[in-house]
């Protein structure tokens, strides 16, 4: 079993959204067993998400206009698919950020046959177990954003990271680790982003970036694009390179 995680210090740079797109493409475009472990304790993103994904499918009792009672649900196409698809939702479930927690839940998941863990972690470096669990994984996807108050945040955590885990961490399972530029905008000053490419290559050799970039847009956040219980819709697979980033990223994952 292979353990996945995207990591990244910056708040809000997308690491929930993209292990709930990268889980569901996983277990429901490629069939494979996987399970997640909603490590944010204090945001639950990932628990809420399961809960407001089933609550769209989840049959109810209403009474129509002949005053008849009838089932209901709130989203019938959505519905429709997962009943079609013959769908089994992944595992989430909810873990402590602790490194024992982690370990025996993994442990568990490896002797039921899962071919991947993914880990959403919340960017709190302060705890100290967060090296260790970074450390548990095979394979990292670390976001960049072309702004200045963030890529210093993610790069500064780029850094800190490599330097513990490969280079202090003897007890390491980290094969690779992949950056990706995210809620990319096209417009942005082309020397800025040249800039930082430029930091990323010379300070960080070891860092390759993905070749596609991952736009800035709402339709990641749509129910019908990041959903626990199919895969991303491919109308939005379309948005933003959604699509071929995800493409990639499972080539990467398949190399491991
Ligand atoms: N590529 C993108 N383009 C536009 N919006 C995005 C993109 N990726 C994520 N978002 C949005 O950014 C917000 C934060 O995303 P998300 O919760 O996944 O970030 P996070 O890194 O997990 O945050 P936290 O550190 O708080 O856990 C969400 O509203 C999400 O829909
Ligand atoms: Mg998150």
């Amino acid at each position: 079993m292979e353990v996945i995680s995207v990591v990244g210090q910056k708040g809000g740079c997308g690491k929930t959204t993209m292990t709930i797109l990268l889980a569901s493409t996983l277990a429901y475009k490629y069939k494979k067993k996987v399970a997640v472990l909603d490590c944010d304790t204090l945001q639950q993103s990932l628990t809420k998400s399961r809960i407001n994904d089933l609550a769209l499918i989840t049959p109810y009792e209403a009474v129509d206009e002949n005053g008849k009672k009838v089932k209901m649900v709130q989203d019938g196409v959505m519905f429709k698919q997962f009943k079609e698809q013959n769908i089994k939702p992944y595992d989430i479930v909810r873990c402590k950020e602790n490194v024992d927690d982690i370990i025996s839940y993994l442990v568990r998941k490896d002797e039921e046959g899962c071919d991947y863990a993914l880990l959403d972690l919340p960017g709190n470096v302060d705890n100290t177990d967060y090296f260790r669990i970074v450390s548990l994984c095979s394979i990292v996807f670390l976001p960049f954003i072309v702004d200045s108050l963030d890529f210093d945040s993610n790069f500064a955590f780029a850094k800190h990271t490599h330097q513990r885990i490969f280079e202090v961490n003897e007890d390491c399972n980290l094969k690779k680790m992949y950056g990706y530029w995210t809620k990319f905008d096209e417009t942005c000053r082309p020397l800025v982003f040249q800039s930082y490419c430029e930091k990323i290559k010379n300070e960080l050799p070891d860092l390759e970036m993905l070749q596609f970039r991952l736009g800035n847009t709402k339709a990641v956040g749509n129910d019908k694009c990041r959903n626990t219980l199919l895969p991303p819709n491919k109308q939005f697979l379309g948005y933003g390179k959604l699509g071929p980033i995800l493409n990639e990223m499972y080539e990467k994952i398949k190399m491991i």
